[in-house]
């Protein structure tokens, strides 16, 4: 079929909105009808050419939320006219990782995924018959999209789409971070730097857990009044002095939880030394920039801190993200002030203005 599809030609030029190819989808594999995608920073990452692992051409996204068209042979986990969620971290349910609570990150289709193509190693999307290739597993900057079965969630009907498809990547990856990785116990105190849709996410994950102090730290007063409306009981203007801030406010010990939602690596070190002597625990979301480290003083570790890593807020999705999206339809998460803009497909390149100009948190692309 052809359909409408946002490609990137070259990197760091605007994305193409053009007609392309998709193939029927193969065994296991799912023909999806786009109706919503957000706009991330990955996106623009890959975009800028900066991330290296990325490729191009390839049609970008990976926000997205739609209805299944149509699945391939032996398809048994879908059926036609399902609503999903699309997981750019699929859940195989077999692999050694699947097969462990300890971890999120199915190994099944990992090495396609990251060179752009399915499971198989060939590509469902072409352009006057030279292959595209998918961008995250996903490619939801289009109309429709072919994906294998276990790379989409399942959700509810009642569910919205514009507002599911922010469970594909940020505010899940947020809410995952407080509510599966560190497992945020009731009546404790967290910090959360950076108040973007990841931290956003973990404000309100970490409020359903039932902290009783949350404390957010943005350069940006809007997103801090956001921060409030999630669930942050106090806000602070992040800065060099933050972690002195931060102590004083908790009789000198810091906090029983803290998260790294910038992806600044003096931030996640300021994450680290807010953390709490004897327990506390660091999670960081952030993705740092290529070849930047962490820096620790290992006597902070010694004294019974803990850094750990949260990818997709450790969630494992075809499980996970229907439970989160339900969540939200019981009235616990709300999800519409992160939605500030709403594109059509033609537009994506606006949404990327629009993101590195910090203006609001989603703009979401309505196909
Ligand atoms: N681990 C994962 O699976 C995963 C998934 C999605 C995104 N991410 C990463 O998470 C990070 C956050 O994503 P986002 O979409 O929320 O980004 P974002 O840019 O919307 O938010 C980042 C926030 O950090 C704030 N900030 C910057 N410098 C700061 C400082 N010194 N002190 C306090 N706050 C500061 C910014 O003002 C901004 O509000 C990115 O690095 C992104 O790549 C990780
Ligand atoms: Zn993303
Ligand atoms: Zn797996």
């Amino acid at each position: 079929m052809r359909m409408r599809a946002a490609v990137l030609e070259r990197f760091a030029e605007p994305l193409v909105v053009q007609d392309v190819e998709l193939a029927d989808p193969g065994p296991k594999e799912v023909l999806v009808r786009l109706v919503a995608c957000g706009i991330c920073h990955t996106d623009m990452y890959t975009a800028s050419g900066v991330d290296p692992s990325g490729y191009a051409p390839t049609v970008l996204g990976h926000e997205g939320a739609g209805v299944v068209e149509r699945c391939g042979a032996d398809v048994s986990l879908l059926g036609e006219g399902d609503h999903v969620v699309t997981l750019f971290s699929p859940q195989c349910g077999e692999c050694v990782h699947c097969l462990s609570a300890l971890t999120n990150l199915c190994l099944a289709i990992r090495e396609q995924q990251n060179l752009g193509y399915l499971p198989d190693g060939t590509t469902r999307l072409a352009r006057g018959g030279e292959p595209l290739r998918h961008f995250m597993g996903t490619s939801t900057f289009a109309e429709y999209t072919v994906m294998p079965e276990i790379a989409l969630a399942r959700i509810d009907r009642e569910a919205p789409l514009d507002r599911a498809c922010l469970f594909a990547c940020g505010l899940s990856t947020g809410l995952g971070a407080a509510m599966k990785t560190a497992q945020v116990r009731a009546g404790s105190t967290c910090v959360v730097f950076g108040a973007g849709m990841v931290g956003l996410g973990a404000v309100a994950g970490c409020r359903l857990q039932g902290a009783e102090r949350i404390v957010c730290v943005d350069l940006a007063p809007e997103r801090l009044e956001l921060a409030r409306g999630q669930g942050a009981t106090d806000v602070l203007q992040g800065g060099p002095d933050v972690v002195q801030r931060i102590l004083e406010m908790t009789g000198g010990f810091g906090a029983d939880y803290t998260f790294e939602a910038t992806g600044n690596v003096a931030v996640m070190r300021q994450a680290v030394e807010a953390a709490r002597m004897g327990w506390g625990l660091c999670t960081v979301c952030g993705v740092a920039g290529r070849g930047e480290t962490l820096d620790v003083v290992p006597r902070l570790l010694i004294t019974g801190r803990r850094v750990c890593g949260s990818s997709f807020g450790g969630l494992k999705g075809r499980e996970d993200v229907p439970a989160l999206v339900d969540h939200y339809l019981a009235g616990d998460i709300d999800v519409d002030p992160f939605i500030s803009h709403r594109l059509r497909l033609d537009e994506v390149n606006r949404g990327f203005e629009l993101m590195e100009a910090q203006d609001g948190i989603r703009s979401v692309i309505e196909l």
